[in-house]
């Protein structure tokens, strides 16, 4: 199956995105031109570690001067202030210098660690993501938002440091489990919703063969994201404009469920499935979208096996989650909220009241 790329467009910080079967076999050559003779640090979790560091590895070494490997526990709970420090310390004693290369191999998790580990080391140096779950595929790899979580607000210390290249090999998608395939599956919809109708279409009446992972179905899911993410990027590199602010849709509430209830209980893909379902319900209460809309949403969730209903019994400290959310600006909370299939825009500060309603009325 021939390689499909795309590119983002960013002046000097523009790169490419490798979409294709078996670029894990091709890794060392499709780096050469970031890592040829020099210090390459891996990154990556023990579950992925596990599967394809060795791979990896043996790609890297005849090509760079020197690899070392850094492994951290893999899950959300990685994704913290200490662990960061953790792999500074690490990167002195390997020794780590200005022209060493991370490679971020793993999930959206070590992608967002060691993206904001490479932004912050002696004051930012060249990374490489090699995304390995479905969400880092299609979202997170993309677009150079990394950082960790604080206790009380998820991704709340980061850096824009956008990667030299995102090599996407489809086939390690094989070893991921269902439900982490699923929660992936929660963006890829999203940004149908948000952008992309006739991606929304596609889902919709190819559903199984999705789910039953089927090569051309998935690269052309992977590349449609990514080509969505780099439109979105090119635009609003840093999220100024207001128009990188439309992939928040259901990350509003989505991130609160996630600080509410603990950094791992809900998987991220799932929150924000959710929370797609609680603000498509807030846009009904504000006359912007009908039930006929919020029905056909839903459906597709719940066929891509993804939960739907907001927990009950902690509204209010939802609300409070949300008003510590970084999208928050100048103390006012706003929404991205759809207006139609395939488009979204931005509404501010609806009532605590109203917000209440929708997390209700989806219970
Ligand atoms: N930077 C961004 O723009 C952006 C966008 C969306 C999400 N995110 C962040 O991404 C994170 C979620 O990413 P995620 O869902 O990839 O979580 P994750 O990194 O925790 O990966 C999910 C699980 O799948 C495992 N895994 C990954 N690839 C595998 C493979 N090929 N085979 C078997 N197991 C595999 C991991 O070990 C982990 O257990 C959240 O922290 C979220 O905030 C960032
Ligand atoms: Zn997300």
């Amino acid at each position: 199956m021939p390689t499909a790329n795309v590119d983002v467009q960013l002046e000097d910080r523009s790169y490419e995105i490798h979409i294709g079967s078996g670029l894990l076999e091709q890794l060392g050559a499709l780096c050469t031109p970031f890592i040829a003779d020099r210090h390459v640090i891996v990154v990556s979790d023990s579950k992925v570690a596990d599967l394809y560091l060795a791979k990896v590895e043996a790609a890297l070494i005849p090509v760079a001067a020197r690899v070392n490997s850094v492994i951290v526990p893999e899950g959300e709970q990685s994704k913290n202030i200490n662990q960061c420090d953790q792999l500074w310390q690490l990167m002195i004693k390997m020794p780590s210098d200005r022209k060493s290369v991370i490679l971020a191999l793993g999930g959206g998790v070590v992608g967002d660690l060691a993206g904001f580990v490479a932004a912050g080391f002696a004051r930012g140096i060249d990374f490489i993501q090699m995304p390995t779950s479905l969400l880092a595929q299609v979202d997170s790899s993309v677009g150079g938002k990394t950082g960790v979580n604080l206790p009380q607000a998820k991704n709340m210390v980061g850096a824009f440091w956008q990667p030299k290249t995102v090599i996407i090999d489809i086939d390690v998608l094989k070893t991921l489990d269902d439900r982490n395939y699923g929660a992936g599956l929660a963006e890829v919809i999203k940004y149908g919703l948000i952008m992309d109708a006739d991606l929304f279409a596609r889902i919709e009446s190819n559903i199984e063969s999705i789910l039953k992972r089927e090569q051309a179905i998935v690269t052309e899911l992977i590349q449609r994201c990514c080509q969505c993410k780099a439109d979105v990027v090119r635009e609003d590199e840093t999220e100024t404009s207001g128009r990188r602010a439309i992939l928040n849709y259901g990350h509003t509430i989505g991130h609160a469920i996630e600080a509410v209830y603990g950094y791992g209980e809900y998987l991220h893909g799932e929150a924000i499935s959710i929370g797609m379902v609680a603000e498509a319900e807030l846009a009904k209460q504000l006359s912007m979208v009908d039930e006929a809309f919020c029905d056909r949403q839903r459906s597709v969730f719940q066929s891509a096996g993804l939960p739907v209903t907001c927990p009950t019994g902690k509204e209010s400290e939802l609300i409070a989650a949300m008003t510590r959310d970084k999208k928050v600006a100048s103390g006012k909370l706003s929404f991205i909220l759809p207006t139609k299939l395939g488009d979204v825009k931005a509404v501010p500060s609806p009532k605590p009241d109203v917000i209440e309603a929708a997390l209700r009325a989806c219970s």
